[in-house]
């Protein structure tokens, strides 16, 4: 079995094509089931699952699988062994981070935000916070960005010095993968739960040049921004998704679980696109 988590990966070509996958939010560890209507539950079960198999049925070659929180809707390790189990299946080396729901129980889904009870829950020991992953031509930081008990996450001071001592100690391309957004996706409900100290996140990375690209989970849509130099990309969830630019609460009904791919070349070029699960 691979060893977890990953921390190097090298290809004959020198370029690492990621697949990112977010905002997972299973709720249960019961096998996948075909029936895509049954119920919440099992939706995003079945989305979970059908996204691997499609996204790894494709022609590109995967080198690496990075998980960007919120893999649980509810803090259970029994639903973490079966994510883990899923993911190790699959024999491709991979690493996942923490998001809200990570550390958080949300009593009353099912009501606004301002009405739910937040329970604080320790993060399964899996996932990881300041982690390395080491390719030829490429340094992948991986941050924890949640806080216990809350929605909105933070890049906390020792957080902010790890990421800019390794940014100074590798000259190599950069990528930072975290949960929570760095820059405002233009939706007030979901801007007000993004991490916390930004501006001062923002000042520091840019005297890095090699800081070439941000992804994160979170906001469940599609986005690309600009900043610093930095190109930042917002990843749609495996399973719902959120309407973009609403300023209160919204389902975007219409948009499909989907998944990121990311090229990194061994020029420091990056190419990035969203997939879509198949109908
Ligand atoms: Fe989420
Ligand atoms: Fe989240």
């Amino acid at each position: 079995m691979l060893s977890y988590p990953a921390s190097t990966v090298s290809t004959l070509d020198g370029q690492v094509n990621i697949l990112q996958i977010t905002d997972l939010h299973l709720s249960s560890p019961v096998p996948a089931v075909d029936d895509k209507t049954s119920s919440e539950v099992s939706v995003c079960q079945y989305h979970f699952e059908a996204i691997i198999k499609q996204a790894l049925n494709k022609d590109i070659r995967c080198d690496l699988i990075m998980v960007t929180g919120d893999l649980v809707d509810k803090v259970k390790p029994a639903i973490y062994d079966h994510i883990f189990k899923v993911l190790h299946e699959t024999g491709i080396p991979f690493a996942c981070i923490a998001g809200n729901h990570d550390v958080t129980d949300e009593i009353g889904a099912d009501l606004p935000f301002f009405q739910r009870e937040l329970i604080a829950r320790p993060a399964d020991s899996r996932l990881l916070n300041r982690h390395i992953i080491e390719t030829d031509y490429w340094q992948l930081l991986l941050l924890d960005s949640s806080i216990t008990g809350k929605v909105e996450g933070e890049i906390t001071a020792t957080d902010m010095d790890w990421v800019c001592e390794q940014l100074d100690s590798c000259d190599k391309p950069a990528l930072i993968a975290l949960h929570h957004h760095l820059l405002p996706v233009d939706s007030d409900w979901i801007d007000s739960h993004m991490a916390k100290n930004v501006d001062t996140f923002w000042q520091r990375i840019s005297a890095f040049e090699h800081l070439k690209v941000i992804i994160n989970g979170h906001t469940h849509q599609e986005q690309m921004r600009q900043h610093e130099g930095v190109t930042v990309y917002s990843t749609p969830s495996t399973c719902y998704q959120f309407k973009p630019f609403e300023d209160d609460f919204a389902y975007d009904e219409n948009a499909r679980p989907g998944y990121r791919w990311l090229q990194l070349a061994n020029n420091g070029k990056v190419a990035s696109w969203v997939e879509r699960l198949d109908t």
